[in-house]
């Protein structure tokens, strides 16, 4: 059966954006691959080395991921740092990295813009901690959304790159993959640039229902189409993207013909739009609430988790071992 691994950082509540670029193909995948589905608590170090909520975030994802319908006995749900096999494989993988290839990333190149203070070594070697989280697991397929992308290019890099000095072929070459063929991109509420943690311009899986309406209807748009028949400009477009995954066809298709029309009201199109988000958000909620406060079920699937990765992990860490030329006395 092909293999399916995935993580998400927890720096925060999961966002639309995260649900739809990735945990929504997590949900079909489950029933149809052996899914690793991981809490990135490693790679949130990079950016958030907060020791008083480290913790609560892991906590929180992992219930945001349950309530989700993610399920432990489909699927190994874990939490990457109680899997110590995935730093070792790092360890060994850095070895075949190029500073220069690491340096151009866009990621690190973005992140070290935005905390000058603290361009630290993980940052650079980020999308190798990221490639030996899914060659761990020899995964065929990734569901990613787009910004990670380049990511994804990196670790077949890495993987072509260790199977050709090795003389092996070991390691699979991993694609990214959505179900609908191209990478998703949800857009923020503020007009340009995708939904993100730290970017203040998303809407989480666990907000209420007044705090959804509020940022809805502060969502940035334009002064509205003056000609018929005109194409969107970027922030219309963007609510529309975000229409097109939580409202019916018929009201996407309606407030497309009021723009084309020139007698669209945005007012309207945000009413719409939160009350559609809040439809979508209120069960998966629920879920949420209900799941952070049993403590025991949330251990036994972290545990369960945990010994299901290390299984893989330590098979592969072995064989790695072996093929570098590490032997046991
Ligand atoms: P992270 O934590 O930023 O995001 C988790 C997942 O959500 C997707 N995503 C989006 N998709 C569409 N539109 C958006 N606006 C949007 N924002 C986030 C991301 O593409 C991702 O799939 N480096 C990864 C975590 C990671 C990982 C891995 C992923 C670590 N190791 C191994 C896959 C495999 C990250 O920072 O995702």
């Amino acid at each position: 059966m092909q293999k399916v691994v995935s993580g998400i950082r927890p720096t925060g509540n999961l966002h639309l954006g995260n649900y739809f670029g990735a945990v929504k193909n997590f949900l079909r995948m489950q029933e149809e691959y052996n899914c690793y589905f991981f809490i990135a608590d490693y790679h949130s170090l990079t950016t958030h080395p907060t020791p008083e909520n480290l913790h609560n975030n892991v906590r929180q994802v992992l219930a945001e991921y349950l309530a989700c319908g993610l399920d432990p006995e489909k699927s190994t749900i874990y939490i990457q740092s109680d899997v110590p096999e995935v730093a070792e494989l790092s360890l060994l993988m850095s070895m075949n990295a190029y500073l220069g290839e690491l340096e151009r990333t866009t990621s690190f190149k973005d992140k070290a813009r935005q905390q000058p203070e603290n361009v630290n070594a993980g940052l650079l070697t980020y999308p190798v901690l990221m490639a030996s989280d899914i060659i761990m697991h020899n995964a065929d397929k990734v569901p990613v959304g787009k910004d990670q992308e380049q990511n994804l290019e990196m670790t077949r890099k890495f993987a072509g790159r260790f199977n050709h000095i090795y003389k092996t072929d070991y390691f699979t070459i991993p694609q990214s993959f959505n179900y609908g063929e191209a990478l998703v991109k949800i857009p923020g509420l503020d007009g340009s640039g995708k939904m993100g943690k730290s970017e203040g311009n998303g809407i989480y899986l666990a907000d209420e229902a007044k705090a959804i309406q509020k940022k809805v209807m502060r969502a940035v748009t334009d002064s509205g189409p003056t000609e018929m028949n005109s194409p969107l400009t970027e922030p219309v477009q963007n609510l529309i993207t975000l229409m097109e995954v939580v409202s019916t066809p018929d009201t996407v298709q309606y407030f497309r013909d009021k723009y084309a029309s020139c007698e669209i009201r945005y007012g309207d199109m945000k009413k719409q739009l939160a009350e559609d988000i809040i439809k979508f958000n209120a069960p998966i909620r629920e879920k949420i609430e209900a799941i952070k406060a049993d403590e025991a079920y949330l251990s036994k699937v972290v545990a369960m988790g945990r010994d299901k990765a290390r299984e893989s992990a330590q098979k592969t860490l072995k064989d790695v071992r072996s093929i570098i030329g590490i032997k046991q006395f």
